[in-house]
């Protein structure tokens, strides 16, 4: 636990414990993360607002926006009670002596660094919206995943203020997984806060402590924060190549992949997490803010920099691109008019976020090749699929043409359950690893199928032996071949 933070740049103020929390962006991130903070701080009054009026709407609803396990209680032990969620910005704002920035940083599509630098068109707009509307001190905290040294961007902006209001500025990225949010907020690894005033940090610190112990509580200097973020998920997404690489070389040479992984990850040095060899990794963060990384150090002039963690996103489009391209050679080389059913289509498990799902790529890639694909996931809707799959069809300028509507329109099917969606299959797709699924009769879904019935299982979840013993085809990801006859 270090802090830079120097006492002798301002004078001193006293920490205090924020009177009332405002949090902009009631995303997957701002939702959980405020819920959490107003159950654990009954006395502080935390407004939640966004722009996106239907979101909130159902932030107030029993159908809350973002699923995840154990986050209905969470939110209903405190909404009503100091748990406010409202379109109304700028009162919120008012209202609040500290200011949580957490709406989304996606990655540019157009102009300068398009493709790679984090578009932070939200977040300065947040940031004007503050100046505007603050009056007395207010502490800003950089919720939202940002390039190192954004702070000084929004320092800048905030000074603009002309009604005299003053301001400290905080980086506290969040860590939390979706998925497993509400435990990863209530016993995070480490709370990272970084800042310059060490008033504001224990300011932010105190809110924390309320349920996580004091040494879980780092504080760093602004950049280092602010760097901490990208460089977690670089790391951890680069594990995930890294096995991805390596099943590639099981499935020549006959090694298996969950071996080999559960061999080396028990060498403490290496540790057994985030070494599942998937059809590739998805999800909002990983590959934005590895091209945010990359991005960076090309600006600092590091291309070899940029170039070693590019290679973490190349690897995962290698892996998706060698997953959809196994399934239509092994099919006999076409999939055209065949029947495959998709079981899962969220970028992992208890989640219902599609965000750079790999099964978006692979859906996309068998419907270029005529597949007719009828697609079954627990959380994920209808709408959703269709609109993620029409969207991967977009050419540079945005546009679909006639011939992908059409595909999508006529060859892709939603079902409510795995056993309608195998109901006459030429094959049957694991994209995400629900428990679901591993659960299922497959005797049942084999009589279903045509034969050979293939099983292509991008998350290695099932047990192959058996399915192969029923008379399946199981290809499973750095496995080799495994045949039933
Ligand atoms: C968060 C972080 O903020 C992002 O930087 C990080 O990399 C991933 O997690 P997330 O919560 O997942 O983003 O984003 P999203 O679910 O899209 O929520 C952002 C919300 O901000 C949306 O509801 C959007 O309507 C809202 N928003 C956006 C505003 O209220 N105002 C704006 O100006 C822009
Ligand atoms: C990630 C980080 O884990 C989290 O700390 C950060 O705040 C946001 O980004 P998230 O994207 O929610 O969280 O999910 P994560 O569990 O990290 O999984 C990301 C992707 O990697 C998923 O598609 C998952 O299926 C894949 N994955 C993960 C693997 O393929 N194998 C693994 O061993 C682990």
């Amino acid at each position: 636990m270090t802090s830079n933070a120097d006492p002798t740049v301002e004078p001193k103020k006293p920490a205090l414990i924020p009177t009332k929390i405002c949090c902009i962006g009631a995303g997957y991130v701002g939702g959980p993360t405020m819920a959490m903070i107003a159950k654990q701080c009954p006395e502080i009054p935390v407004m939640v607002v966004d722009l996106n009026q239907a979101r909130i709407d159902r932030w107030n609803s029993d159908n809350l926006p973002v699923y995840e396990p154990g986050l209905q209680e969470v939110v209903e032990a405190a909404r009503g009670r100091n748990l406010f969620f409202s379109s109304d910005v700028e009162s919120a704002i008012r209202q609040s002596n500290m200011i949580f920035i957490s709406v989304n940083t996606p990655t540019k599509t157009t102009g300068v660094g398009a493709g790679r630098a984090a578009n932070l068109e939200f977040v300065e707009k947040c940031a004007r919206t503050i100046a505007q509307c603050s009056e007395g001190h207010k502490i800003v905290v950089e919720k939202s995943t940002l390039p190192v040294r954004t702070a000084e961007a929004v320092k800048r902006i905030l000074r603009s203020s002309s009604s005299g209001a003053s301001f400290d500025v905080l980086s506290n990225p969040e860590f939390l997984a979706e998925g497993t949010a509400v435990n990863d907020l209530l016993n995070p690894d480490r709370v990272l806060i970084g800042g310059e005033s060490s008033a504001a940090i224990d300011t932010l610190v105190r809110v924390y402590q309320r349920w996580i112990p004091r040494d879980k509580i780092l504080t760093t200097n602004l950049w280092s924060s602010e760097l901490s973020k990208l460089t977690a998920n670089a790391f951890l997404a680069q594990r995930v190549s890294s096995i991805n690489a390596i099943s590639a070389l099981c499935e020549v040479t006959g090694a298996d992949v969950d071996e080999v992984a559960k061999a080396i990850g028990t060498d403490s040095r290496i540790g057994p997490k985030f070494l599942k060899a998937s059809v590739g990794f998805g999800g909002s963060c990983f590959q934005k803010d590895i091209l945010n990384l990359v991005y960076l150090c090309e600006h600092f002039g590091l291309s070899e920099v940029a170039a070693y963690w590019e290679q973490v996103v190349r690897m995962n489009d290698y892996q998706k691109k060698r997953f959809s391209t196994r399934i239509v050679r092994t099919m006999f080389h076409t999939v055209s008019d065949k029947q495959i059913s998709v079981l899962g289509f969220a970028f992992k498990k208890d989640t219902n976020d599609t965000r750079e799902s790999a099964a978006i790529y692979i859906c996309r890639d068998l419907l270029e090749e005529g597949a007719r694909l009828v697609i079954y996931d627990p959380r994920v809707s209808k709408d959703q699929i269709q609109s993620d799959l029409l969207k991967s069809f977009q050419d540079a300028k945005g546009e679909i043409s006639n011939r992908h509507k059409q595909l999508v329109e006529n060859n892709v099917t939603t079902v409510s359950d795995a056993y309608q969606a195998s109901d006459g299959a030429h094959a049957l797709v694991v994209l995400t690893e629900w428990d679901e699924f591993t659960k299922l009769d497959m005797q049942r879904v084999y009589l279903q199928m045509h034969r050979p019935a293939f099983v292509f299982d991008g998350r290695n979840v099932l047990n192959a032996k058996a399915l192969s013993e029923i008379g399946f085809e199981v290809h499973g990801i750095g496995r080799s071949y495994r045949h039933s006859n």
